[in-house]
């Protein structure tokens, strides 16, 4: 049988065809436009992600034997707010994950509600990103648009709505809601209640490996499958990867590279760090996850190279790069504010310690560098947190470069696992569709046989302690430059 695994991106969607021995028979991907309409935000247009994955699924399928299709999940860009009336419309553009905008109701949130009763109620903090705070700002700043929500839903949840008439959502994907007690994996009563929302605009919660419907009759004419085809629940992109890259169970660590950056720590056990900086999420294996999460990973790289040094080699600009561990030029990857762990929508991209005999080269090594810095603290955190991490999988665009793996074992000073597919959401996607339709028992199982390692990048001990050095400087720049952030930023 074939399972569908569907990656609904920031830039694309990414879909992928598997069959139940985890070969990928096809992958395609569709772009859609993300629209920033002033500094600092970031929306993008349901309507979009629904076209495309439609066109999409039919570019997927096309020379394919359709009747083999059992089962179609998700993985989705997380924390967006997308919000329907009475007739299921979508009520305004939805507000990405990577919107800084709501730095006002997150305050509101972290200081008057305060952040010890919102870890109470939800093992988290706000973060200006997360969809409570976005709830507040609609209903601050478009009162008429506040009044006429009839549910709330998350970008792949919309997606999974329009192909089932079923309104859910996974438990991965509610966590980074500031509305869902993720220890307890249901709604908070309470954060609904301090965002003016009811449980009736709320998704049904299903596991990630769950089925939530069926396909409805046109849609499934439309893509010539059956009406049988499973849907199921599917997981943040975050949780989807970890599953594509076989990090289930306690202690595994993933780092995806993609638009954001993601470090991803896997666990049997509830638990929450002392000061939130890392998000504690259901994950999509019925158990739990620690992540930390930069707004601006490989979209530091496609800033640099596409629009400033003007290339899309991006492999030859890496090739003139002589040296690690010794550039004079660091790098903040602030593009869109950062999120772990320094919580700050003001903080901006920034390069410092230029002289004359700075290269393009060495500016572009900086950028790699900077996002690995920028990984290694919230790696940090996790470490102060008694948490063991010796090696990580990896995965996302970023991915694709052997030399920003190396920096990124150096600089973490841990082993990087290169496994087969680098497709990770689209491939956890289709992996939870497998587990859905009965072909694997659990999603440890279906990890477990179909995720293998090909390649591992080593650190070197000189290498490492050179990068050690360097990452004490990084350290200092951020709180050196933070009250000038806070100046400098365009906040009206
Ligand atoms: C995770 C997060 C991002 C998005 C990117 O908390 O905000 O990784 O999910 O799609």
């Amino acid at each position: 049988m074939y399972y569908i695994g569907i990656d609904l991106g920031t830039s694309a969607v990414k879909l992928l065809l598997m069959d139940g021995k985890g070969t990928i028979h096809n992958v395609v991907s569709k772009e859609y436009p993300l629209y920033f309409p002033h500094p600092g935000w970031s929306e993008q247009n349901p309507e979009d992600w629904y076209e495309k994955s439609m066109d999409g699924l039919s570019e997927l399928l096309y020379g394919f034997d359709k009747s083999k299709v059992a089962g179609i999940s998700f993985g989705g860009q997380m924390h967006g707010l997308v919000i329907l009336d009475e007739q299921d419309r979508v009520i305004r553009p939805a507000i990405l994950w990577n919107d800084g905008r709501t730095y006002e109701e997150n305050d509101y949130l972290n200081r008057t509600v305060g952040k010890e009763t919102l870890s109470r109620y939800t093992a988290n903090i706000s973060f200006t990103g997360f969809t409570a705070p976005k709830l507040l700002w609609v209903k601050n700043k478009e009162p008429e648009n506040f009044a006429r929500i009839k549910k709330i839903m998350l970008p792949k949840d919309y997606l999974a709505y329009r192909m089932t008439g079923v309104h859910c959502t996974d438990v991965s994907d509610a966590s980074g809601m500031l509305l869902f007690d993720v220890k307890n994996r249901c709604w908070s009563d309470e954060m609904l209640e301090i965002c003016g929302v009811t449980k009736d605009m709320m998704a049904q919660v299903f596991e990630s490996y769950e089925c939530v419907g069926t396909l409805l009759p046109d849609v499934a004419e439309k893509l010539g499958l059956s009406t049988d085809v499973k849907v199921a629940a599917g997981a943040g992109d975050n949780a989807a990867a970890a599953v594509g890259t076989g990090t289930v169970g306690d202690g595994r660590c993933n780092i995806s590279l993609g638009t954001s950056g993601t470090i991803f720590i896997s666990m049997k056990e509830f638990g929450v760090d002392q000061f939130n900086a890392l998000h504690a999420f259901g994950h999509a294996d019925g158990h739990y996850h620690l992540m930390g999460c930069m707004l601006s990973a490989a979209s530091c790289n496609k800033w640099w190279m596409d629009d400033i040094v003007g290339t899309k080699d991006y492999a030859a600009e890496q090739s003139k790069i002589a040296k690690l561990g010794e550039n004079h030029v660091y790098f903040l990857p602030y593009l869109m504010g950062e999120r772990s762990p320094h919580n700050d929508p003001d903080a901006r991209g920034t390069f410092i310690g230029l002289t004359m005999d700075t290269s393009r080269a060495d500016m572009t090594q900086a950028v790699l560098e900077g996002v690995a810095f920028a990984l290694r603290d919230s790696f940090e955190v996790a470490k102060a947190l008694g948490v063991t991490i010796g090696r990580t999988k990896i995965c996302g665009g970023g991915a694709k470069s052997p030399l920003w793996k190396t920096i990124i074992a150096n600089v973490l000073g841990i082993k990087v696992d290169v496994i087969g597919s680098e497709e990770g959401p689209a491939m956890g996607g289709a992996m939870l569709a497998a587990v859905a339709c009965g072909e694997y028992a659990s999603v440890e199982e279906i990890a477990e046989k179909l995720v293998k390692v090909v390649d591992t990048v080593e650190p070197d001990p000189e290498l490492t302690a050179k990068y050690e050095e360097r990452y004490q400087k990084f350290k200092r720049i951020y709180p050196a430059c933070k009250e000038l952030f806070a100046e400098i930023s365009d906040k009206e």
